[in-house]
């Protein structure tokens, strides 16, 4: 069998690490061939194709990014784009896909595979918003390095008494914020699940600028506050939400005013999706492309590989992206222990 890799979405650290593993026992053991498809799905559509071998996945399992590098490019919203990917696998002679990616990638692989192309998915996103899948790959580390930057940034924000806002990736779920503001003690953490009071913030900080301690304050990009508390400028979307990317500076703006302390923001952006990738993640990531291997030999096609419990299970690739799962509110509650002085 001839299978072509392609990952698509933004990148995760891990992704190599699947790409290795599914590529070393699917020609060790089943003796099967692999190409690679580059820029995601693009790759399919246009023919853009790489060498894969036991040999060229070599030094892989630490490195971040993708050696497929990646796109959003979705076959279906392009002309003629899904009979290109047919036409082209059959001219080059590939069997089966293996598709790496979150909801847009994998939600991609399963009309293909209602539409005659063989695919499993490899389920990947620091976000680990996918359901069905306990965790996904780049998670942990993501969350490793907001964790670091907040453990920084404390030591910082008390030298100065000061209050610093640290804005997190998740547009619409906060599981990254969550865990990076429980493991750095932030001392108010915001979630795109959970609309926040900016006045009940900035009653905390003040609290604890009274008791003479410093402040940090953990907002995921995707948070927002309750309808009436943003209306400023001009800095809001359609829907009266804060536009993401400037959630961070405006919750520091409000806390600077309404507590009267002196506040910085930082933007950790895309530090959290680069680099090597941590052990967890390089495991999970192994085992997903092992199983990946499994799956297409077996021609288990329509498949995504899931981590549940400290079992990796296949489940219909549509079960990983039909509902985005975001943090439940008594998740959060754990965070708010934590709030105040
Ligand atoms: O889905 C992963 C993610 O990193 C989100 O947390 C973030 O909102 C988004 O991608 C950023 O996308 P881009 O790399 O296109 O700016």
């Amino acid at each position: 069998m001839r299978i072509g890799v392609l990952t698509g979405g933004g990148d995760c650290p891990g992704l190599n690490a699947v790409i290795r593993a599914a590529v070393r026992k699917g020609s060790k053991e089943y003796g099967h061939e692999f190409i690679g498809f580059k820029f995601g799905w693009k790759g399919p559509i246009e023919g853009i194709t790489t060498p894969l071998d036991w040999d060229t996945v070599e030094n892989l399992l630490d490195q971040g990014g993708t050696i497929l590098h990646s796109s959003r490019t979705n076959p279906y919203k392009i002309e003629g784009g899904v009979e290109a990917i047919k036409k082209n696998m059959a001219d080059l002679g590939v069997d089966a896909l293996i598709a790496i990616g979150g909801e847009d990638t994998l939600g991609v692989a399963t009309k293909l595979t209602a539409d005659g192309v063989n695919c499993v998915g490899v389920p990947k996103t620091i976000d680990n918003d996918l359901s069905g899948t306990d965790y996904t790959f780049g998670f942990d580390t993501a969350v490793n390095i907001a964790t670091e930057a907040i453990d920084r940034l404390w030591t910082t924000a008390e030298s100065h008494d000061r209050c610093i806002v640290v804005e997190i990736m998740g547009r619409h779920a906060g599981w990254m914020t969550l865990h990076a503001g429980i493991a750095g003690g932030a001392n108010v953490t915001l979630i795109p699940e959970v609309e926040f009071d900016i006045q009940k913030v900035a009653d905390f900080v003040k609290e604890r600028k009274e008791a003479g301690k410093a402040s940090i304050v953990a907002v995921s990009e995707g948070a927002h506050a309750i309808e009436g508390m943003v209306l400023k400028d001009g800095e809001v979307d359609a829907f009266g939400h804060v536009k993401l990317g400037g959630v961070g500076d405006w919750v520091a703006a409000e806390i600077k005013e309404r507590a009267e302390i002196e506040t910085r923001a930082i933007i950790l952006g895309h530090l959290q999706r680069g680099g090597t990738p941590t052990a967890f993640d390089r495991v999970l990531a192994t085992r997903l492309g092992l199983e990946a291997a499994d799956a297409v030999n077996e021609g288990d096609f329509g498949k995504m590989m899931a981590l549940q419990g400290t079992n990796v299970v296949r489940i219909p690739i549509h079960e990983g992206t039909d509902v985005l799962k975001t943090v439940p509110v008594e998740r959060y509650a754990d965070a708010e222990v934590f709030f105040g002085a």
